[in-house]
């Protein structure tokens, strides 16, 4: 186990805007760190940097308080699985996982038994005979994190390691993944574009957007008090509502979106002129525009399938935001700001 820190970590690759853009970060030990943004936003680079693939071109890297700087990859003792992981075809499940410990130089006598460990710990240990091609999906990917495993890493990185998974064997895998983190205890580093993976998984999400730490926080704190409207629009699924009054942005998430009749206190009264209602089962979705406003100030309300309140198409409908619920962003910079008094924003 092992922390893990970037300070003023910088990488430009030629001709381009800095792909990992001054960014600090803090493991806790033994935590599941889910790297959260979209294609493009810096993770895998930053998963290189730690992995030692990559030079920074300014800022450090620390493992277990060590710098890292010129270190090569292979005595960082960290492990990495990529999206596109690679078992060899022709040799056995045994002989892919031992690999690395060959390729380590650990003594014959000593392998298997850690080879049992890892392959035990991922619930493969019955296929160590087969190849590659006898296995399903699911039984490859744990193969090639047990191959990341063996060798016993403080730290592992973890980048998209699922993407390549069906939905319904991506959902036990990711049950699998960290039920197995948490036993061993590994400080891991795992990357994700799709924030409900990271919502289910984090202990902590770090959130980038260009190169940049938009937020670090647990799954609540972003979700609740998303630090800009980047982080409040990109985790949560609809996003958060924001509607511009002057020169700040209103946000509110689409559950806070609440029957008129549930008004108690102060809070923000909404007309929405509906737009649609979709039906998912345990909720309904409610799309629309506020009455009279500009047509930019679309809402998204999440209601509970069993809430009593006829919401139609084509209808007009008062909604209730209660004052605790609603946020504040600076329209121009997008960053939060203090909360404004209701009386100023109705
Ligand atoms: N080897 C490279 N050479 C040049 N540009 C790169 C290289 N690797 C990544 N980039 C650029 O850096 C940015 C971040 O990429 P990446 O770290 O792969 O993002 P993510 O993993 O979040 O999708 C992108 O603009 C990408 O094109
Ligand atoms: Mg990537």
């Amino acid at each position: 186990m092992a922390i893990v820190e970037a300070r003023n970590l910088t990488k430009a690759f030629d001709g381009q805007n800095p792909a990992v853009d001054n960014l600090n970060l803090v493991t806790e030990e033994g935590e599941y760190l889910v790297l959260l943004g979209p294609s493009g936003s810096g993770k895998t680079t930053l998963l290189r940097l730690i992995a030692g693939l990559e030079q920074p071109t300014s800022g450090e890297i620390f493992i277990a308080g060590d710098p890292m700087a010129g270190l090569p990859p292979r005595v960082r003792s960290i492990a990495m699985v990529f999206q596109s992981y690679a078992l060899y075809p022709h040799k056995t499940v045994y002989e892919n996982i031992v690999f690395p410990l060959k390729a380590q130089g650990v003594e014959a006598a000593q392998r298997p038994e850690k080879v049992s460990w890892a392959a035990d710990l991922l619930g493969i240990g019955h296929l160590l005979k087969r190849k590659p091609r006898q296995l399903s999906g699911g039984e490859r990917q744990r193969v090639a994190l047990a191959r990341a495993l063996v060798r016993e890493p403080a730290v592992f990185l973890l980048d998209e390691p699922l993407s390549n998974l069906d939905a319904k064997l991506r959902a036990t895998a990711r049950d699998e993944l960290k039920t197995f983190q948490r036993r061993i205890g590994v400080t891991t580093l795992y990357v994700t574009h799709d924030q409900v993976e990271a919502m289910g998984l984090g202990d902590r999400i770090a959130v980038m957007n260009e190169g940049q730490l938009r937020q670090i926080g647990t799954p609540r704190e972003v979700y609740s008090n998303p630090a800009d409207t980047f982080v409040a629009t990109f985790v949560g699924s609809p996003p958060m509502n924001l509607i511009r009054r002057g020169d700040i942005l209103v946000g509110f998430r689409p559950e806070s979106m609440l029957p008129d009749s549930e008004k108690a206190g102060e809070g923000l009264s909404l007309q929405v002129d509906v737009s649609r209602v979709e039906y998912l089962g345990s909720e309904r979705h409610m799309l629309g525009t506020l009455a009279g406003g500009d047509l930019q100030n679309k809402v998204t309300g999440v209601l509970p399938a069993a809430m009593p309140l006829d919401v139609r198409e084509g209808k007009d409908q008062v909604f209730f935001v209660h004052a605790p619920d609603l946020r504040f962003f600076d329209a121009e910079t997008g960053k939060r700001t203090d909360p404004r008094p209701v009386r100023d924003i109705a």
